[in-house]
């Protein structure tokens, strides 16, 4: 009886030793992460000088919370607002309250004081407005919504190089995005309602022609590409990887939408679920850092040079996303508008991650 007794003592102190050990390996594994941070810049510095945040939050289907979680991703430091005029999805007039609202608080409460100028706005046209009085009146809507006409606004696109079935009149439809992208570009030499330009959800060889259009016109004048920034859907199975190698080469930043996976949602080809959220791998390589999913999939798009502007209506996320989350001490950075933001991903990661890309397909293409 004895000696069973003493087995067991052997076996279960064995067990415990195993235990100690495997959490001390964690934990080394989760220092040297530390150590090797990947440090993204949290602005990028743009041709004209000018600074753009890496970071920020989207505004698409937020209707009646606008405003409250505009204000809350502020007042977490995240300085890019991305919205559209697109009134299906979007609300510039709630987040301009918000925006609002944080600015008049901002101003009570603290010694830190923020400014219409500290952040940066992101909208989108329509395309009913691509004829150039109506991108007139409509820019001069979202200037006084989104800036209280306290500036022009940061970053305009045009928000698709053709309209939605059924949300254009015919006459509206008559007005190609060519001619939008010559409207715009005189609305950002005019500089009153507009600064930077771009387009979103344009492919590869629209983006070729885009960039003929806007060069050839440019090469008269000595200056480079009016081209800010291309806003595509890219998350880790819908990489785009075409489209940015071709942007990176011309020097145009690249702005990711729905990175956590909503389109695929949108689509409902999975039965509601959203895969990126689920994935084995990003869940596996997540476990890894004790961070979540999400985390993961931001900082992949951050280390791959992307802007990201996640949504959220859910406190803890949006905290999580704005790098402000306790959970992992590798994710916190000390001034998200200045300075860097701290990323994680081992080049392994980012390699398993690169593999998910077409995994899914696109069926509805
Ligand atoms: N240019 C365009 O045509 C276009 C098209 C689509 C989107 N966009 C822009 O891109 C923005 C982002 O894309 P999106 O709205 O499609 O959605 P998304 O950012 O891909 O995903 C949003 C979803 O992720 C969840 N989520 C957010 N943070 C999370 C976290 N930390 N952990 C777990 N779940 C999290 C949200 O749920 P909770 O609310 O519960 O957190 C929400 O269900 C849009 O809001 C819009 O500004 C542009």
């Amino acid at each position: 009886m004895l000696r069973v007794l003493f087995l067991l003592a052997i076996h279960l102190l064995h067990c415990f030793a195993l235990l100690i050990a495997s959490v001390y390996a964690h934990n080394q594994k989760l220092d040297e992460h530390h150590h090797g941070a990947v440090m993204v810049s949290a602005t990028i510095q743009l041709r004209d000088g000018k600074g753009l945040p890496r970071l920020g939050i989207g505004t698409a289907a937020l209707r009646g919370y606008g405003s409250s979680v505009v204000e809350e991703a502020l007042s977490y430091g995240v300085m890019l607002i991305d919205t559209a005029q697109a009134p299906e999805w979007y609300s510039e007039a709630e987040v301009g309250r918000g925006i609002e609202s944080f600015l008049a608080h901002n101003d009570l409460m603290s010694s830190n004081q923020c400014s219409y100028g500290d952040i940066y706005i992101v909208t989108k046209i329509h395309p009913r407005s691509f004829e150039r009085t109506a991108m007139n009146d409509a820019l001069t809507k979202s200037r006084n919504l989104l800036t209280r006409n306290t500036k022009p606004l940061d970053l305009v696109l045009l928000h698709s190089p053709y309209c939605w079935e059924g949300h254009c009149t015919s006459e509206q439809l008559r007005h190609t995005w060519q001619d939008a992208w010559r409207n715009l570009e005189e609305q950002k030499r005019d500089g009153f309602l507009v600064n930077h330009i771009g387009v979103s959800n344009f492919d590869l060889p629209l983006l070729q022609e885009l960039l003929q259009l806007t060069t050839s016109k440019a090469n008269n004048n000595g200056k480079m590409t009016q081209v800010t920034a291309v806003q595509n859907w890219c998350d880790p199975f819908h990489q785009d990887r075409e489209v940015r190698a071709f942007l990176r080469a011309q020097g145009v930043q690249y702005m990711a939408y729905s990175t956590l996976g909503s389109q695929w949602l949108h689509k409902d080809v999975l039965q509601g679920i959203n895969p990126v959220l689920t994935d084995k791998t990003l869940s596996r390589i997540a476990a890894t850092y004790s961070v979540t999913v999400a985390e993961v999939v931001i900082c992949w798009a951050l280390q791959e040079g992307m802007v990201v502007i996640p949504r959220s209506t859910n406190s803890e996320h949006l905290l999580l996303n704005s790098f402000r989350g306790r959970r992992s001490s590798a994710m916190n950075s000390t001034n998200i508008r200045n300075g860097d933001l701290k990323c994680f991903l081992a080049p392994q990661d980012m390699q398993d991650i690169q593999q998910l890309d077409g995994t899914l397909g696109v069926p509805w293409d």
